[in-house]
């Protein structure tokens, strides 16, 4: 097993740490990223990971903003190395029925969830194709594919990502660079444990596994797409969603 230089980006979250673990496990270099001004949070989980047998190393990252992501890969690169596999997970929600749904929210959720990809892949992308090796996943989810009520911003944004990692997937293919989508369901996560009881009691009625799925099954995932052997799969998307939506 080789090891790689992998960025989570959204690292301490419910899916993030779960992916930056299964990096790890993988025998890779781990590098996440946390929102500038939350250092000693950051820290804190740092340590945390450590006590459980983790090293990661973390920068702080705005991936709302090309340049926050530039200097981020800049001393990614200098201070780790070459950036091999780069998980593109750092996401927010600001739900509400359209109706309701003001400018700001709509584009907070479309500049970290879709405006990211850009900001974080093109930095990165030429450098993999250079040297013949790249796994990028980019996370979407079951919302960009079936749509759901109160997310016009987020079902916008997470949709947008397939058009994108299919066309940078056709661009790296030839290079080695292989670029996938992993689409989580309801994951048990602090994102959906936002979302009111009753309204989360009939989501979870209509999941034909029955239950809210655990960060481990995303990890796996996208542990599975940045394999050294996956460079036959480009372009897809993996949904993992406990049978919620089947395409
Ligand atoms: N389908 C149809 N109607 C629905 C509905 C649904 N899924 N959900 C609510 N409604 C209806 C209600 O029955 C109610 O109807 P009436 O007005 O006729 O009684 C109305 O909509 C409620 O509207 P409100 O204006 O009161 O809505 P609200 O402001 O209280 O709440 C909301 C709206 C914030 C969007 C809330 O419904 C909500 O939180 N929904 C969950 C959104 C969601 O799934 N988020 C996922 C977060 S996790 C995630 O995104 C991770 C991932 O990738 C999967």
């Amino acid at each position: 097993m080789s090891q790689r230089i992998a960025v989570v980006t959204g690292a301490s979250g419910g899916l993030g740490e779960a992916m930056c673990k299964a990096m790890s496990d993988q025998g890779h270099k781990v590098v996440g990223s946390y929102l500038p001004g939350t250092d000693s949070e950051a820290q804190l989980w740092q340590q945390a990971m450590q006590t459980k047998g983790y090293d990661i190393s973390i920068y702080p990252l705005n991936v709302a903003d090309y340049d926050s992501c530039c200097s981020f890969i800049a001393t990614v690169e200098k201070e780790v190395g070459p950036i091999d596999i780069l998980v593109n997970n750092a996401g927010i929600t600001r739900d509400a029925p359209l109706k309701r749904m003001q400018p700001q929210q709509w584009q907070d959720v479309l500049r970290t969830n879709l405006d990211s990809m850009y900001n974080m892949c093109q930095p990165v992308f030429d450098a993999m194709c250079s040297r013949g090796f790249g796994r990028i996943v980019n996370i979407s989810s079951l919302n960009g594919e079936q749509g759901q009520f109160g997310q016009a911003n987020y079902s916008a944004a997470k949709a947008g990502i397939y058009g994108f990692t299919k066309a940078i997937a056709k661009e790296g293919a030839r290079k080695g660079v292989t670029v996938n989508a992993v689409s989580p369901g309801f994951i048990d996560t602090p994102m959906v444990s936002q979302i009111p009881d009753n309204v989360l009691e009939s989501i979870v009625a209509g999941i034909p596994v029955g239950r809210l799925g655990q960060p481990e099954e995303i990890s796996r995932a996208v542990a599975f797409l940045t394999a050294e052997d996956a460079g036959y799969i480009t372009g897809t998307n993996l949904s993992v969603n406990g049978g919620e939506y089947m395409s």
